[in-house]
This record gives structure tokens, sequence and C-alpha cells, in this order.
């Protein structure tokens, strides 16, 4: 959550930061500031709302001259959504300016001390702690400040600071939040994420946990928390600055949707070459891979369902017993693991607090963990043995779309990969598996074209249904499930996904004649258990909107309306069923008038547990 850039070079830096600010607002949108040093002091700008509308207005008058400075967008964390509470934050002498994302745990203990000291305070906020923190140790050298005031502070973080004494200097410090520097032509940049100066360079430096980085206009220099110079190395990246824009979608929503072909193909085109699985050095050996007692699943939201999904395919294919949590309950019910146990943690920005830290404590008790991340250098990669990389492409919708379609094709890979090691499928089945796999990207362009009119309809329709219910069997269950999370959360209409089985143990109390009932009911062995479900619903007068396989025509005697999703291998039918619930839930959104690509309350990444 929030996102921090910042920019010192040649060049007037207010709309640099301004811009790259807007390139990150999917990190969180409650409020936005930048600092510029100019003249020998900093001028801030800071206001409520977003960088590209509240922060841009408030920035009408002249442009400054100022060529470094530092920005923020802000999820809250600690205080409320105020103007006091907009970073950056500063010392009140307003010689030290900071941007911050993550959390300073000790914070209050800190700003005791420092209050016994004389400090005043003007936000409730722990990132001004940090400011202060730094001015009590500024001796003439902000990245010395800037080391002593990092190795005091607890927590997750990363942050960056400058002084008005040292205009050329941006200090960075990195804590398990990702932190990002920009290598252009007498210029530097540095960044919660790379998109922030995507249209300026392409060639960055990782900074890594546990470093301070002091950045300039000639380059980056990095130390650890000693003081001991530490070398890394420039890398070029292939996103470009269109990934980062809407590219003629009204939302980057929609444009995701759109690319979900491509990132489906992506993920598993070059791993299901000669018909088999290979899936390169994911860190694991495949002995390993082979004598596993058990797979552990942990993930949050989205990333969760894909897991799911994962979680048939692998008990399918490999008998390979698998259990499933929420990562935030993982990592506090002292969980029963040992080396016999493989721990997917899947989380697509590879920030995600509690995902992260159930990883850790698997580690802890001895199991290997196998991070499916979508960002390359991020945390989960450091805090795992092995790295499955979805390769879905920067999304920035708050809703996870093509990431999510990213992650369940990986899953399908990794199940693939362990059934190969350990000889569990017929060779025929196996082979009928990786082809189908191959070919469903093609499927996944046909479906989001096909079905974009009817569903659009549909939620014409049932924009003003004011709850809905979503029922599915086996894999079937976590598309109902990511189904009416999205409705949620980019819609704010209130929805149930149950197991459709279980429905008349609780739910189908709540049905009646104004009820839209979504049911997934592509091909699957237990096709006949949902349409009798089907049934009892539409027997309390609800409306059944169901997602239907191509060809199958009985579903549509027992459902209102249905869509239909490509006919492919009953496994597989999960990635495609979800697309049309995407839509509907984006759809029923834009009907409302809402902004879906920023859902209230929501922010993309989220590093606070
Ligand atoms: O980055 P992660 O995959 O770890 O994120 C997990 C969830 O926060 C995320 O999937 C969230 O539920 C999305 N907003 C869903 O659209």
């Amino acid at each position: 959550m929030c996102g921090i850039v910042g920019y010192t070079g040649n060049r007037p830096c207010q709309e640099i930061l301004l811009a790259g600010l807007e390139r990150l607002e999917y990190r969180g949108y409650d409020s936005a500031g930048i600092s510029l040093i100019a003249n020998g002091g900093v001028d801030s700008v800071r206001a409520v709302g977003s960088p590209s509308k509240q922060l841009r207005a408030a920035m009408n008058g002249e442009p400054s001259i100022a060529v470094s400075g530092i920005g923020h967008t802000r999820w809250a964390t600690h205080g409320r959504v105020t103007e006091e509470n907009c970073h950056p934050h500063d010392d009140n002498s307003g010689r030290v300016h900071v941007v911050m994302n993550g959390i300073v745990e000790n914070w209050t203990d800190l700003k005791q001390r420092l209050q016994a000291r004389g400090a005043t305070f003007s936000s409730q906020t722990d990132t001004e702690v940090v400011a202060h923190l730094i001015a009590s140790f500024y001796d003439g050298d902000l990245v010395e400040a800037v080391r002593l005031a990092y190795n005091e502070l607890r927590g997750h973080y990363a942050f960056v600071a400058m002084h008005a004494d040292e205009p050329e200097t941006l200090v960075g410090a990195r804590h398990e939040c990702p932190l990002v520097t920009g290598v252009g032509d007498g210029e530097s940049f540095i960044a919660s994420a790379i998109p922030a100066f995507l249209g300026d360079t392409r060639r960055i430096q990782l900074v890594e946990d546990g470093e301070i980085v002091a950045v300039t206009p000639e380059g980056a220099r990095f130390l650890d928390s000693s003081g001991a110079a530490v070398e890394r190395e420039v890398r070029e990246v292939d996103w470009d600055v269109e990934t980062a824009e809407k590219g003629g979608y009204d939302t980057f929503m929609l444009k995701e949707i759109h690319e979900q072909a491509d990132a489906v193909a992506e993920t598993v085109a070059d791993r299901l070459a000669h018909g088999t699985v290979e899936l390169g050095d994911i860190g694991i050996a495949d002995d390993h891979l082979s004598g596993l007692r058990r797979v552990v699943i942990v993930a949050c939201g989205t990333s969760y369902h894909a897991g799911l999904i994962g979680r048939y395919a692998i008990e399918s294919w490999s008998r390979i017993p698998v259990e499933m949590d929420v990562a935030s309950e993982f990592r506090y019910r002292d969980p029963v693991i040992d080396e016999r146990d493989l721990v997917i943690g899947i989380t697509q920005s590879g920030e995600t607090a509690d995902t992260l830290a159930a990883m850790r404590l698997a580690r802890k008790k001895g199991a290997k963990v196998l991070a499916i991340t979508n960002i390359m250098g991020s945390q989960a990669t450091r805090d795992s043995d092995g790295v499955l990389f979805t390769r879905a492409g920067l999304e920035i919708g708050v809703a996870a779309t093509k990431t999510f379609v990213a992650q369940v094709a990986a899953m399908y890979l990794f199940a693939l990969k362990l059934a190969a090691v350990r000889d569990t499928l017929e060779r025929e089945h196996f082979e009928r598996l990786v082809s189908e796999l191959r070919g469903l990207s093609h499927k996944v362009g046909e479906l989001v074209e096909s079905v974009d009119v009817p569903v659009r309809a549909m939620a014409k329709h049932w924009r003003e249904a004011g709850f809905f219910l979503y029922l599915g069997r086996h894999a079937g269950l976590a598309v109902a499930l990511e189904g009416a999370l999205k409705l949620k959360e980019i819609a704010y209409v209130p929805t149930d996904a149950y197991a459709a089985g279980e429905m008349k143990h609780g739910p189908i109390a709540l049905l009646d004649e104004r009820t839209p009932v979504v049911c997934v009911a592509t091909d699957s062995p237990v096709l006949d258990k949902v349409l009798s479900n089907i049934s009892e619903t539409r027997a309390r007068g609800a409306h059944v909107l169901a997602v239907a396989t191509e060809g199958n025509t009985e579903v549509a005697e027992h459902a209102e309306e249905v869509v239909y999703v490509p006919s492919t291998d009953w496994m597989f039918q999960p990635l495609l069923a979800v697309i049309p619930l995407q839509l509907l839930a984006y759809y029923i959104a834009s009907e409302k008038g809402l902004n879906v690509d920023q859902p209230r309350n929501l922010a993309k990444t989220v590093t606070v547990e």
C-alpha cells in the first residue's frame, strides 16, 4: 500500500513526480503530496484525495523549478485521512522530509522519546516519527542519519528522505517493503514500483532488504545497515510505458480483462514444449517434489481462489493431499508443518504481508516454500526456496483479473509437473491435458470478445439488485467465490458465495423472486448435482444466471439466463468460467457510475497485516 517516488537530476521535477504518483495510484489514493527542494528550502503541496485529481488541482500555481523532490500517494494505516496526515512529513524545522510505505511498529516508543527531547508533532502518523528521528541524528550527512535511524526502527517499511542542506541527495531504506531505483542520464529515480518512472527509464536497480541507498543525479550507492558498501547490478526491464496506460480502454480493469489471453499464453507458452512440462529452474528439485507428503497453499483474496482451483488439479492429477488456508489464519494457528510438506504462497504482488509471514513461518518449520508471483524481485521471491513466475504483465486495476487467470494457469502447470514427477497420469491423459492447456489462451481470447455483449445486457438488467448469491461445486466453487468477490469489491453489492450443496443448510433462506443466483454450471463430473441445486433455488422463485459449457443444452432448461464458455477439459473450465463473472461485476459497477479501478477503501497491495 502507499506509493513513493523520488527524483533528482537535471530537469524540473514537479510534473515528473506527479506523473509518477499517478502511475502508482493503484497502491493507494486516500491522499497525496510532494515536497520539492528549491532555493535552499523545501516546498510541499499535500491534498486529501488522489494524485491525479486533488493533488493536481492543489498545484495550480507557478510550476516549480526544483530538480529534486519526493512524492507519496497514501493508503491510510496510522491516522485518519486528513491533510495533517498526508505525506511527505517533516521534522517541524522543515529541513528533513520523508515519504514512507508500510508500518513502523515501535513508533509510539520513539515518539515519546523524541517528545521528551522537545520534538513536537503535527500528525498522527508513524512517518512523522521517522522524519524527527532522522533529524535527531543529522550532523551534515543524510546517509549516516538515515542509517542510524533505520537501525532503530521495527516493522516493515520502505522510506525515502531528503534534507534541504543536501539538495541533490535522496536517501532510501528498505525493510520488507519494495523499493527500486531507476537509472537515467544525469538523473535518478527511486520508487515503490517500476511504473513510477517507466516513461523515463527501463534501467533499474533493486534495493534489497536491510539496505540503504543514496541516490544522486550521478547514480545510486548501496549500503548495508552497518554502512558497508554493496554492489548492485543494473537490470533492464522489458515492460513498456503503454503497460501503465489505458491504451484506448475506459479503465485499466477492462484493458486487463482483455489482456487475459496474453497473460495465459505468456505464462504457459514455453513451459509446455514437446508434450511435457518444463518449468525450468524453480529452485525445488524433482526428487523433493516426488517425495512430498502434502502440499499446503496459502494466499489472500483472489490469489486464494486461484489456489483453490490449483488444489483440485493437484489432488486429482498427482494424488498429493492439499490443504488450503488464508494466510492471515495460517500464520496464527501454529500449523503442523515440517520438511515433508511443500508450502505454496500465491501472491501476484509478492508483497502481501500475511502471505509473506505465512511463507516465512513455513520455512522456519522446515518446509520448502514455492512462491507463485507476478513480480520479479518482489519480497515473495526472497522469502521462498523457489519461484514460479506468472507472466501477466503489470496489473494496475485494484481488482485482480489477468493476474488471477495467470495464477490459475501456473497452478495447472505445477499440478502437471507434480503428476509428471510422480508418474500418476496415463500418458494419453497427460498429453491431452498439456495440449488443452496450450490451447487455452485462444479460448480465453475468443471468450472475452463473445461474452461481452450478453453479459453487459445482464448487468444492465440486474444493476439494482440488492444481493447476489453465487453457487458452485468442486473447482466451480472457487469461481463462484471469485465472482462474488469481484462484485463486492468494485460494485459494493452484498454477495454470498457458497458450495452449491451447502445452500440448503442455510443460505436458501435468503432467496426470493428478487434474488439473482449466479451458478457456475460448466461441464464437470458434478454438473448433475449443480443442476439439482439450481432446481432447488428456482423452486424458491430465485432467478438463475448460469455459466455453462458451449454445446450443453441441458443447463438452459434449468436456468433463466445462460452465458456459454468454450469447451475444454473439465478441469480447465474454471479459468474460462471466471471471465463472464469478472465482466458482470465490471458492467454492474460501470452502470452504477463507480470508479472500478480505484474502489473505496482498497489498495492493490496489502503490505499491512
Ligand atoms: O498481491 P496478492 O495477490 O497477494 O493480493 C492478494 C489480495 O489482496 C488480492 O487478491 C485482492 O483480494 C484483490 N483486490 C482482489 O481483486
